[in-house]
């Protein structure tokens, strides 16, 4: 019987909690939130420094010589697998790290994995921003994966259990707020950097030290989530930090939910094995296409490459780099966008929205260089500036829907036993396809041409049907309810559920 099965998930869900949010709480948000920086900063950082001619003029040389030859096909310039790979490396590390790190936050808690984190970024900055050749780049490119790894999949989590549960969506966010401020400030730095010669680009690489110290130094100082302290057996220690960043000593009902949910999980042998039962489908589906589709709306293209994008499109160095922090502001106020609207308007509502507006920018865009951009011109100013504004369209309704909710709906479908490794999935999922993208957009750009982005679109309108069908709305509901007021409810996940019903009763 459906009422019976989950017991924590009493009458009141959400209500019954007193929690408000507290400063505390704020404080432990924006601390842990600062390994999106790190993320976000890196993202910005390497299509800054893979534009630079110093950069490139010392390490691939090949890009460079093709760079300069006046008479260069528009699409292909950039197109080398050694440049991509110094890009792409770090996505390969992280996916790795992430399930790695998914032991670690169980066993050690999500704080010590923030830790790890930092250290390993560090050292990673360290050899990159030194490097005299591919091998040091490529090693340390390899270190601020597994940082990247270790945060991506420690911070969204920390974020959503310190969180009211009223405010989880907002408080989750922050994670991606940070992404895109990380992205805007590496923005920044490309632009200020490229004047400096010829060592600008080890100073944008060494600035990545600045995210990394700030969480180390931050997590030393926050709180280790009430959740995890329980989970890991420090009962005491656990409601202590409850009553601590709720504010109040009026706890009880959600330290039980925690308790029974810790409880629950305990049962638990090998949550990887559990995720693989027929239950756990259609969490785990989810939890993965969310990603897959966040990568394939082509936002990494645009991100990694906007610089190069932009010289692509005929703008000159300084040119393009400032378009790209044009980009970079509208990511950063499109994401608050998301933080306000998010609990109000659901999950579903700006997933489809975005849809359309991405669909017809890239549409738009792919016509407008299939028409104005052949293999050797520029784009004249005025089509070029058309270019930027679209490109400022596109990034916005990525920045308050796929960007966000990508990483906030499979930290909120999973129920605590699974939670952990099935978000190790979704976080690979994010690197895995970062990687191919990363690694294939150049090549793509180079054969596909202005096709590139109808290719996008195509995905775009794939992704959209998967909405309308697929995808439940999880605003408002509580964690520990999602089974049965989501799944079991759905028309087509449903029958995973009552298959496992039905098996309970055949028992
Ligand atoms: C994505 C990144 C992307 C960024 C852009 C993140 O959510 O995972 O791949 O570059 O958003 O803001």
């Amino acid at each position: 019987m459906p009422a019976m099965v989950m017991s924590n998930a009493g009458p009141g869900g959400a209500k019954k909690f007193e929690g408000r949010i507290t400063i505390y709480v704020v404080i432990c948000g924006i601390i842990a939130a600062t390994g999106g920086l790190m993320f976000g900063y890196d993202i910005g950082i390497s299509g800054g420094v893979t534009s630079m001619d110093d950069f490139l003029e010392e390490f691939f040389p090949v890009v460079y010589e093709r760079k300069h030859k006046a008479k260069e096909d528009n699409y292909c310039k950039f197109d080398n697998q050694n440049l991509q790979l110094f890009t792409s490396s770090l996505y390969l590390a992280a996916l790795v790290a992430s399930f790695v790190a998914s032991k670690i936050c169980t066993k050690h808690g999500r704080r010590l994995t923030m830790q790890a984190a930092s250290v390993f970024f560090l050292v990673g900055v360290i050899l990159n921003a030194a490097a005299v050749n591919i091998a040091m780049l490529i090693i340390g490119r390899i270190l601020l994966g597994v940082g990247v790894g270790f945060a991506n999949q420690a911070v969204p989590l920390f974020l959503s259990e310190i969180a009211p549960v009223h405010l989880r969506g907002a408080l989750n966010i922050l994670f991606q707020l940070d992404v895109t401020i990380g992205i805007f400030v590496a923005n920044i730095v490309n632009y200020l950097v490229s004047n400096i010669h010829p060592w600008g680009w080890r100073l944008a690489l060494g600035l990545a030290g600045v995210p990394a110290t700030m969480l180390c130094l931050g997590s030393m100082v926050i709180a280790e989530t009430p959740t995890s302290l329980i989970e890991r057996e420090m009962l005491m220690e656990g409601l202590a930090m409850l009553k601590k960043i709720r504010g109040t000593d009026n706890v009880d009902a959600e330290y039980e939910e925690i308790l029974h949910a810790c409880e629950m999980a305990r049962q638990v042998k090998q949550p990887f094995k559990n995720l693989m039962k027929r239950s756990s489908r259609p969490q785990l589906v989810i939890a993965i296409v969310m990603q897959v589709f966040q990568q394939f709306t082509g936002i990494n293209a645009i991100m990694f490459y906007a610089p190069v994008l932009f010289q692509t499109i005929g703008f000159k160095n300084d040119a393009s780099l400032l378009s790209a922090v044009i980009t970079g502001i509208v990511n950063v106020l499109s994401t608050v966008v998301s933080v306000v609207l998010v609990d109000k308007v659901g999950r579903r509502f700006l997933l489809l929205e975005a849809c359309g507006q991405m669909l017809i920018t890239q549409v738009a865009i792919g016509g407008i260089l299939l028409v104005n951009l052949k293999a050797t011109n520029d784009l004249g100013h005025g089509v070029a500036v058309w270019v930027v504004v679209l490109v400022c369209l596109f990034v916005s309704s990525f920045a308050w829907s796929w960007g966000p909710l990508g990483w906030l709906i499979p930290s909120e479908t999973f129920p605590l036993a699974t939670r952990t490794a099935g978000y190790a999935f979704a976080v690979s999922s994010n690197m895995l396809f970062t990687f191919v993208i990363a690694q294939a957009f150049l090549s793509m750009m180079c054969h596909l041409r202005a096709g590139i982005f109808f290719f996008f679109g195509a995905w775009i309108v794939v992704m959209g049907l998967f909405v309308i069908f697929l995808l439940p709305e999880t605003k408002n509901v509580p964690i520990d309810e999602m089974t049965e007021k989501v799944w079991k409810q759905h028309w087509f996940w449903k029958r995973f559920m009552d298959e496992e019903e039905d098996k309970k009763h055949s028992v």
